[in-house]
């Protein structure tokens, strides 16, 4: 979809549909009594008669309204005023564009960026409906054999801000359609089947990804990952009959400076192994590649954006698979890292593919380490869908990954990584178990991870709960795409401010 930004009088904006907020208890909208004043009241009467109270949720279409250029209006409820707030206007923002194409619209004029959003100004406004627009009418029909019969005909939706400054607003918008993008690469990876998207498959699309942005993009095979003594690794792929890789992706916008490495747990099928997972939902676990499918989407939206930083993707994938040589449990492997491990749960998987990966990016000399992965149930349970799992011991860090979480509304949760965790990963037999028993998954899981990072700062994001819903609506977020993003763009900034003083 085209999105671009147009600060004319809504009035006079030329389309198929225009989009304009009503409030529940204090009424029309700047934009809406604009509208409301060129057609003779008509708005403020339905208002009256009942129509439309302006409750979060509600939209009433109006067509062909008389000196207004737009064939259509839509009146958008936006719930009260004062609660006007973060996820009622990404809400508005989803809904308008989702009716405007249900309708048929091809173009949508939506004037809600112009409604004020407590304590974010029309860069964040234009960011966030950019963002909001694109994933709206996303839809994964290509391995339909016929087209949908659902009208889905919005090409361009353009934005306005009212008296917010243009170029803010413009900047927000690049930002937005950047982040966009690469939510949209994450997002076509993650809801690809396991047969279509193997480590292999990703491997091209990192090419791909290389080859369209300048990025040095590096595919290391079975026989160099052995070379390496990546024994963690390759005790995963065991049991599959695709050839595991690791994929290194680099983006250079920043001279030598030492890059940010983001490290993606890419499993592209999770069964669990020989610790076979149960049937139901199995097929979720095609989603278990949506960290590294997150780092291609983060590098696609940094060179969108030619951020002044750089950054290396570091990308561990194969397959977990139960077959007559995959591993048993009890299994003792050792690291690259020379630290031994005993695999005494083979659906643990996703530690054991990260930790020779996390080794790995020592050779990078990374300023910091983030790595992302759908690495725990214990973490649905604890946080849900709302928040991602954020464990690291590095407090300056944190503070860094949440408030980019919440700027982007791409939210993170601290839990702990104290200390008195680490001796649920004891055994008796190698250095450590490579499960931590059922209190605290997700915080032994970090722990297990932690052993392997003392050479840099490192974060560690579990996206168990947020990369993918469930049931109907079953699909890929995009998250944490935003968030990422939003961290390289603050580190970009950071660094810009640091080399003038
Ligand atoms: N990929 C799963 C984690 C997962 C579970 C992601 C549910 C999304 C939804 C991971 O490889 C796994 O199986 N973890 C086990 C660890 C356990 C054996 C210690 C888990 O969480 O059950
Ligand atoms: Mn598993
Ligand atoms: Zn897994």
């Amino acid at each position: 979809m085209d999105l671009t930004f147009d600060n004319r009088p809504s009035g006079q904006r030329a389309c198929a549909a225009l989009a304009i907020g009503v409030y529940e208890d204090t009424g029309l909208s700047a934009s809406a009594a604009e509208i409301d004043h060129l057609c003779g009241g008509e708005i403020a009467r339905l208002r009256e008669q009942g129509d439309i109270e302006g409750r979060s949720g509600q939209i009433l279409p109006l067509f062909h309204l008389p000196n207004v250029a737009a064939r259509r209006v839509l009146l958008v409820g936006c719930g009260k005023e004062a609660e006007f707030g973060v996820s009622t206007y990404r809400d508005a923002v989803a809904r308008a564009v989702r009716f405007a194409n249900d309708l048929g619209c091809t173009d949508l004029a939506c004037a809600l960026p112009e409604l004020a959003v407590a304590d974010r100004d029309e860069a964040w406004k234009l960011q966030q409906a950019a963002e909001v627009a694109a994933g709206a009418i996303y839809r994964f029909d290509r391995l339909k054999s016929k087209p949908p019969v659902t009208r889905r005909t919005l090409q361009k939706c353009s934005f306005s801000v009212g008296t917010g400054d243009p170029v803010r607003a413009q900047s927000g918008l690049e930002r937005g359609r950047a982040i966009g993008a690469g939510m949209e690469l994450m997002r076509d990876l993650a809801n690809l089947p396991g047969n279509i998207c193997t480590p292999s498959y990703l491997a091209e699309q990192a090419q791909q990804l290389g080859t369209r942005y300048g990025l040095t993009v590096r595919v290391l095979e079975e026989d160099e990952l052995r070379t390496l003594g990546m024994g963690a690794l390759l005790s995963v792929t065991r049991g599959s009959r695709q050839p595991p890789k690791l994929i290194t992706i680099e983006y250079r916008g920043a001279g030598n400076d030492h890059p940010c490495a983001l490290v993606g747990k890419g499993i592209t099928f999770d069964s669990g192994g020989i610790s076979i997972k149960p049937a139901g939902a199995m097929d979720e676990m095609k989603f278990d590649m949506s960290g590294a499918a997150s780092v291609l989407g983060t590098l696609k939206a940094v060179a969108e954006l030619r951020l002044p930083v750089n950054v290396v993707g570091v990308i561990p994938t194969c397959e977990n698979m139960p077959d007559g040589n995959a591993s048993k449990p009890g299994d003792i492997v050792t690291t690259m890292s020379g630290q031994t491990v005993e695999v005494l749960n083979t659906d643990a998987e996703g530690r054991l593919i990260l930790c020779d990966a996390l080794t790995y990016t020592e050779r990078f000399e990374p300023e910091a380490v983030i790595d992302i992965a759908t690495l725990t149930g214990a973490c649905v349970i604890a946080l849900g869908a709302h928040a991602t799992g954020l464990l690291t011991p590095d407090d300056a860090l944190a503070a860094e990954l949440i408030e980019a979480g919440e700027y982007a509304h791409d939210r993170v949760w601290r839990l702990p990584l104290w200390d008195d965790y680490q001796k649920q990963l004891d055994s008796n037999f190698a250095d450590m178990a490579n499960i931590g028993g059922r209190e605290a998954g997700t915080v032994t899981a970090a722990c297990f991870l932690s052993r392997f990072t003392k050479k840099f700062a490192w974060a560690h994001l579990d996206i168990a709960g947020v990369a993918y819903r469930s049931g109907k609506e079953k699909g890929s977020t995009a998250r944490p795409v935003p968030l990422l993003t939003e961290f390289l763009i603050r580190r970009a900034a950071r660094e810009r401010s640091a080399a003038k003083r």
